[in-house]
């Protein structure tokens, strides 16, 4: 790993936490794997070379338990899941140069080898332990197999995590209450001899490690926390029949946790790879023992694993460290947490079905969440986000630069770029470099977009129309200007909307695949015909959004009903159940009152509210802020009368960067509740332009 800006001279390889092959794929799975691949074709387009691997998450109780509910074979159960990832994830897009999985040949060999190393070095040692075990079903309760309370955080908590509080990994034996999910008995406990890895030892190397580690910035504020708590060891093996075995006769009926084969999919995968094209292409040893730069996309609930226990393993077996961890925030459906058990998601094929382009939500879901951010998905704001930036701003500018380059001069008129145009192309281009060395998705759109959007100021302002006949020369420089423009926002596109931007490419008559094209594409002419363009995007109508959001609460409510029936033996169900699971869960990654204070919260009086034609939900606001008044636009249309907002007064975050939103700035936000958007006010004399604190 370098620390030099990306592009490095050094191959990297991007991946994304495994899924797990025990369910359907749905928009909480694909937030994560389409981050990382527009990552991945980020750093592509920039000029660094760059692969994404991944592969499928065969063992462990999490398929252990799904398989037995459905009485088959786990193998046989994970390689269904296993193929149905494969031929889901190209259908949005996401292309991983190789996808294998954990039972797998490659990775049960390099799991072997090194667990090995690790035992040889000295990095392991056998202790007895107390371990859960439910007489009645005559069996060891491995994580899941076992529920309780964490000791941590008192939330309800499964064998090895606390998935609904702290995001804790928990030892076996850790779990307070334990009751067997099988049967629901309070769990009994026995002695095992099991196999422990010294991550203790590591302290000092992972407090270097994460000093230096890039990415988001939970990925980091919260090792360091664990670290200050003190390091424990980790057991590595369980007692049950489906996973690799733990090498060597002392193991005997002893399977590696699933977390140790797991991660090492991303080398054997990153092998597989380099075994496939040849190592003179891409060589896994130079990325995975030497000098390569390893970029790990990851969910929030697992940071500990890919933060203390792999970049632990990776050391002790002489493996290369990774240069950064992008850990994203958690994904709700109209505010409330998504919950595969309420059936309160949206599936990767429901979508897909619906008809719906991949780029719509690939955009979607990169701008608004990037790869830290929470995301908050409802079809209304799809529709919002789709017709305003993709159809209003990037689409209304491709299609009228080219159409009007076309009718005028049959493709691209000959006259050189402006002075003005260039510029703020390399301005676009900086800021997509800069975006992808922060790790931000949003950085890399918003690159796009915002030169879009300067496009189509650019023809308002210039009116080449009204050019064509008294000034030729001028109208045919403009039209150069935004052919150059549009080409430009589709190189900078690409890692986000790769289909769209492909479409887009090949209006323009340009050879090749726009994926390959470098950011120095930007800037090289197009070629100088091209036939007519089609519009590449189309808006969602209001009446759609009513029946989506209709389809999503209805099934969310038969699932309810269906739930209250079957709760008795529902112990092995969803990980998001429970109250928290209609609120998001609260933030482990604490900010220091400096960053607080870097928020300037004033009191506001709203003078004015109306609402926006055509967004069904924005609302535009003149708030007094004391110093000025502000024109706002806010979310909050239908859920307040508008007429009685006007003399009420507000929060208002003021130094927020202001945004464009439907073709209105809106300079600062007001601080609102839920789903109701529930104005937030002050009880008192406070008078605008007050600081709140
Ligand atoms: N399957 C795990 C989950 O869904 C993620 C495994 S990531 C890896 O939580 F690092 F272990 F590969
Ligand atoms: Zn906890």
């Amino acid at each position: 790993m370098s620390t030099d800006e990306f592009p490095t001279d050094r191959p990297a390889v991007v991946t994304c936490g495994l899924p797990y092959a025990n369910g359907d794929l749905h928009i909480g799975h694909l937030r994560g794997y389409i981050g990382a691949d527009a990552f991945n074709r980020a750093l592509n387009t920039l000029g660094q070379q760059s692969i994404y691997v991944c592969g499928s998450d065969m063992h462990g109780t999490p398929v252990a338990v799904n398989a037995e509910q459905e009485g088959i074979d786990p193998e046989e159960f994970a390689l269904r899941w296993h193929e149905q990832y494969r031929e889901t994830f190209p259908q949005f897009d996401v292309e991983f140069d190789n996808y294998g999985h954990t039972h797998d040949e490659t990775n049960t060999e390099l799991t072997t080898e090194i667990v090995r190393t690790l035992d040889e070095e000295g990095y392991v040692y056998e202790k007895e332990i107390q371990v859960a075990y439910d007489p009645e079903a005559d069996q060891y309760l491995p994580d899941r197999y076992v529920e309780g309370t964490c000791p941590y955080c008192g939330a309800k908590a499964r064998g090895d995590e606390c998935d609904e509080g702290c995001q804790r990994h928990l030892e076996p034996g850790e779990v307070e209450d334990p009751r067997s999910s099988i049967t629901g008995n309070p769990a009994e406990y026995r002695e095992r001899a099991h196999k422990f890895f010294r991550v203790s030892e590591f302290e000092e190397y992972l407090t270097e490690f994460l000093d230096d580690l890039e990415g988001t910035s939970n990925a980091r504020n919260q090792p360091r926390q664990w670290i200050e708590d003190g390091l424990q060891d980790w057991c590595i093996t369980r007692d049950m029949d489906w996973g690799i075995d733990y090498p060597g006769e002392d193991g005997d009926d002893l399977v590696l946790y699933v977390w140790v084969d797991a991660p090492i999919e991303y080398i054997s995968s990153t092998r597989q790879y380099s075994e496939r094209v040849g190592e003179d292409e891409y060589d896994w040893e130079e990325v995975w023992t030497d000098e390569g730069e390893i970029v790990h996309v990851i969910g929030r609930d697992i940071i500990q694993h890919h933060t203390i226990f792999w970049p632990a393993m990776l050391e002790g077996a002489g493996y290369n460290a990774p240069r950064g961890i992008a850990a994203t925030g958690f994904i709700t459906i109209n505010g409330k947490g998504l919950s595969t058990s309420r059936n309160r998601a949206i599936w990767a094929k429901e979508y897909l079905d619906e008809g719906f382009h991949p780029d719509l939500l690939r955009y979607y879901l990169t701008t608004t969440g990037g790869l830290q951010q929470d995301v908050d998905f409802s079809w209304s704001a799809f529709r919002e986000k789709v017709n305003g930036e993709l159809v209003g701003t990037i689409g209304n500018f491709w299609y009228r630069s080219l159409l009007f380059a076309h009718r005028n001069y049959d493709g691209t008129p000959d006259a050189a770029v402006s002075e003005e145009v260039r510029e703020r192309i390399e301005g676009a281009v900086g800021e997509f470099r800069e975006a992808v060395n922060d790790y931000s998705l949003r950085g890399v759109g918003g690159a796009a977009a915002r030169l879009a959007g300067f496009g189509n100021e650019y023809i308002q302002r210039n009116e080449p129309w009204k050019l064509v006949d008294d000034d030729p020369e001028t109208a045919a420089r403009v039209i150069r200007d935004c052919v150059q423009i549009a080409k430009a926002v589709a190189v900078l596109l690409e890692p986000i909307a790769p289909g769209k931007a492909r479409a887009l490419w090949e209006q323009l008559g340009e050879e090749g695949d726009v994926a390959d094209a470098g950011l120095e594409a930007a800037l090289a002419a197009p070629p100088r015909t091209f036939d007519e363009p089609d519009e590449l995007f189309e808006k969602i109508e209001d009446d759609r959004v009513a029946e989506l959001e209709a389809k999503l609460e209805a099934r969310v409510e038969e699932a309810s009903a269906d739930e209250t029936e079957t709760e008795s033996h529902d112990a092995t169900a969803d990980e998001d159940e429970g109250v928290t699971d209609e609120l998001e869960p609260l933030t482990d990654d604490r900010i220091d009152f400096e960053h607080f204070q870097d928020v300037d919260l004033r009191v506001g009086r709203i003078e004015v509210a109306e609402g926006i034609e055509d967004a069904d939900e924005l609302a535009r606001l003149e708030v007094d802020v004391g110093f000025e008044t502000r024109q706002i636009v806010a979310g909050i249309k239908q859920l307040h009368d508008l007429d009685e907002l006007a003399g009420k007064k507000c929060v208002v975050v003021a130094n927020l960067e202001p945004a464009e939103l439907f073709g209105y700035e809106s300079n600062g936000m007001v601080l609102a509740a839920g789903e109701e958007a529930d104005l937030l006010t002050t009880h008192g004399d406070a008078v605008p332009g007050e600081r709140v604190r």
